[in-house]
């Protein structure tokens, strides 16, 4: 494995730290230290090294800036009551990584050592970890083509980093329930393009309708099939699920959904928890007629960032749907505590979920 190199931020330099961790807006402030890497098709992965957070000073010809091979994760580290630190699933996140890397034509990062350059990260900048309940360090590990060249082919050199930055919520809602918009007009991706991947091209194509529906009041876009417009798929930054008669339904993955860590945990719980959970296609119709005749009990989105969201309300074709009277409904509260329970070790981890950096 590579040796890390390590360059500490003088005390000078130290970046300010949040003064209120119950009021971070998500993803604004960094950490003082940083991970990165580079590769060369010739020299593999080389200079491993955790320095200050700065800068990263690019060639205007980076092939990232023209054609777009870049991939990312999230994952967060959760400072328990008793101060350890935890990680959930890390690994998961980094099975993910190589396989958006694959799709991408870039080179895929040992998992094990992507945790062991992360989990010295967090050593060093373990004061980072907000403390307060509900927050977390949000971990951004990232990987894009900066070779100079616009030939259209996959590049020669990258860069791969980790970033961190202390959170809170996600949505400004909190545990609120959210309003979604469904769009049947833009498509988010397509089975067979690359909407499995993490890459930044999926995000880039959703800020159009995702701007459209901030404007009509809604907080995320609800995505249907590329060909149909039919078949529910995702939500902006989270999967989805529904409690129709008592049974938990979500879209299958079928290539054009991210296959969310969360999403995975849910149908894990479901099952030891004895509910009936099925991966299935499930049209906006038969959702929109669930809420009406009120076979539809509860709509709920799951991320890294938004860990469990109760929806409440969607809009289809200009009609609003309220859901479970716009309140909490009590699986998604039942899924969020016991997750939530499990990242800050407040919960026993049956499934040897968590992580533990030992600091
Ligand atoms: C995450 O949940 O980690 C995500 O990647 C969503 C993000 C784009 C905010």
């Amino acid at each position: 494995m590579l040796e890390i190199s390590v360059q500490l931020v003088d005390e000078a330099s130290k970046r300010p730290k949040p003064e209120d961790e119950n009021n971070l807006v998500f993803g604004t402030v960094f950490s003082d230290h940083m991970f990165v890497m580079n590769y060369a098709e010739d020299k593999g992965w080389h200079d491993a090294r955790i320095v200050p957070y700065q800068d990263i000073v690019l060639d205007p010809a980076a092939m990232i800036l023209h054609y777009g091979q870049g991939i990312f994760e999230g994952l967060k580290a959760y400072r328990c009551a008793d101060g350890r630190i935890h990680l959930f699933r890390p690994e998961k996140n980094c099975e993910r990584f190589n396989r958006s890397a694959k799709r991408l034509c870039m080179p895929e990062v040992d998992p094990d050592f992507q945790i062991k350059a992360l989990e010295q990260l967090l050593r060093i900048d373990a004061d980072w970890i907000p403390r307060s309940k509900g927050t977390s360090l949000y971990i951004r590990p990232t990987m894009f083509a900066t070779e100079p060249a616009l030939g259209v082919r996959p590049a020669k050199e990258y860069i791969y980093y980790i970033i961190t930055s202390p959170v809170g919520p996600y949505y400004p809602e909190g545990f609120n329930p959210v309003k979604i918009y469904v769009t049947d007009e833009f498509v988010r991706a397509v089975r067979g393009g690359v909407g499995e991947a993490k890459t930044v091209g999926n995000y880039a194509a959703s800020l159009y309708a995702a701007e459209i529906a901030k404007k009509k009041g809604y907080t995320q876009v609800l995505w249907l099939d590329a060909v149909e417009r039919k078949y529910v798929e995702e939500v902006g930054t989270m999967n989805i699920f529904f409690r129709v008669d008592d049974e938990l339904i979500t879209p299958p993955l079928t290539g054009s959904i991210l296959p969310g860590v969360t999403r995975d945990s849910v149908i894990q719980l479901a099952k030891q928890w004895g509910v009936r959970v099925k991966e299935r296609p499930i049209t906006i119709d038969e959702v929109i007629q669930g809420i009406k005749d009120g076979r539809l009990q509860e709509c709920f989105g799951t991320g890294t960032a938004a860990v469990i969201s109760p929806v409440g309300e969607l809009c289809y074709k200009d009609e609003n749907y309220v859901i479970n009277d716009g309140k909490v409904g009590e699986w998604s509260k039942r899924f969020y505590d016991e997750i939530v329970g499990i990242q800050y070790g407040e919960k026993d981890d049956p499934f040897g979920w968590i992580r533990e950096v030992k600091v």
